[in-house]
């Protein structure tokens, strides 16, 4: 059986549209080798240049703290098109969207729940079989923008809903399923094409080297993924900055399936050493050709 392993986050946008514009995103915040900071001018600067770039920390910003990892939607934030039964393409922006719905927390909340509520919470939901997903895809018009990952489709377009996810295990970092898992975004399964987002094949290769270094190196606890901010944090700034990832396999054949996937934090809380890499999930429908 062939299946596609995707990675998610919980924003409509990613923080850049290009690795070029990634690259020197990265590089204006490199800090200064003697004040260990960066430089607030060369920040600026790249910023004012490029406000794009700040669209994803400000959707964070504007979010409350999730109440559970599975009351949060996950975007996959490139354009993909979809063939269906009669050979015709449909290009959108899928949205994974939990079943019970979205809900957030006030930050005394959050900080009353502890530094690993969201861990604790996702053994516990998925123990009670209560971790379910929609995996929708919102639909481009004709001519619409579905190449670049800073910028959402317009408010209203029509969504399709292609299958459910439900995650049925999860698994720990350092073993099992999760140490082989990659996020090669132009791996997909049949039926499904990759649009002309750069991004897209500029993500192939660092994810090849990352999951190469996994392998002989281990799982690294601590380490964050794209999306990831300095230890320091507590869970309720680093959900709020970054938010939490979701990864998920689906059958090429559209058969219902059990497999290793991903469900994890971008980003570590500082207070906990733990972090989860891996979901496993079943689909209970999703399977190509889709019918619109
Ligand atoms: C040029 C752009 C990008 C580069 C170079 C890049 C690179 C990476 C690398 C090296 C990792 C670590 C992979 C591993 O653990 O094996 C990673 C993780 C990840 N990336 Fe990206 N990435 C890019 C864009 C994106 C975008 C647009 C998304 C949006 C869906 C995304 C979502 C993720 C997720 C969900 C993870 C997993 C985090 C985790 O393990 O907790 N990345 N990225």
């Amino acid at each position: 059986m062939r299946a596609a392993q995707v990675g998610n986050i919980s924003a409509p946008v990613f923080a850049a549209s290009s690795p070029q514009q990634f690259f020197a995103l990265l590089a204006s915040r490199q800090p200064d080798p003697v004040t260990r900071k960066a430089d607030p001018a060369r920040v600026k600067a790249f910023n004012d240049a490029h406000p794009e770039v700040l669209l994803q920390g400000k959707y964070f910003a504007s979010q409350p703290v999730p109440a559970s990892f599975s009351s949060v939607n996950c975007w996959g934030v490139h354009g993909y098109g979809f063939v269906n039964a009669r050979g015709a393409t449909q290009f959108g922006k899928w949205i994974f969207e939990p079943v019970g719905g979205v809900y957030g927390l006030t930050d005394d909340e959050a900080k009353a729940r502890g530094p690993s509520f969201l861990f604790d919470d996702l053994r516990r939901r998925v123990q009670d079989g209560k971790v379910a997903f929609n995996f929708n895809l919102e639909l481009a018009r004709p001519g619409g923008r579905v190449d670049n990952a800073t910028i959402p489709l317009p408010e209203g377009r029509r969504k399709v809903t292609l299958g459910t996810l439900k995650v049925t295990s999860v698994s720990e970092d350092a073993g099992g399923p999760c140490l082989g898992i990659t996020y090669d975004p132009t791996v997909m399964p049949r039926g499904v094409l990759p649009s002309s987002d750069p991004l897209l094949p500029a993500r192939s290769a660092p994810y090849a080297i990352s999951l190469g270094r996994r392998l002989t190196e281990g799982a690294k606890q601590q380490s964050g993924g794209c999306a990831s901010a300095g230890r320091g944090a507590d869970v309720a700034a680093a959900m709020a900055i970054a938010g939490n990832a979701i990864g998920c396999r689906w059958t090429q054949a559209g058969a219902t399936r059990d497999g290793g996937g991903h469900h994890g934090s971008a980003l570590v809380p500082s207070s906990s050493s733990e972090r989860l890499r891996c979901a496993r999930e079943s689909w209970a429908t999703c399977s190509p050709p889709w019918a619109w």
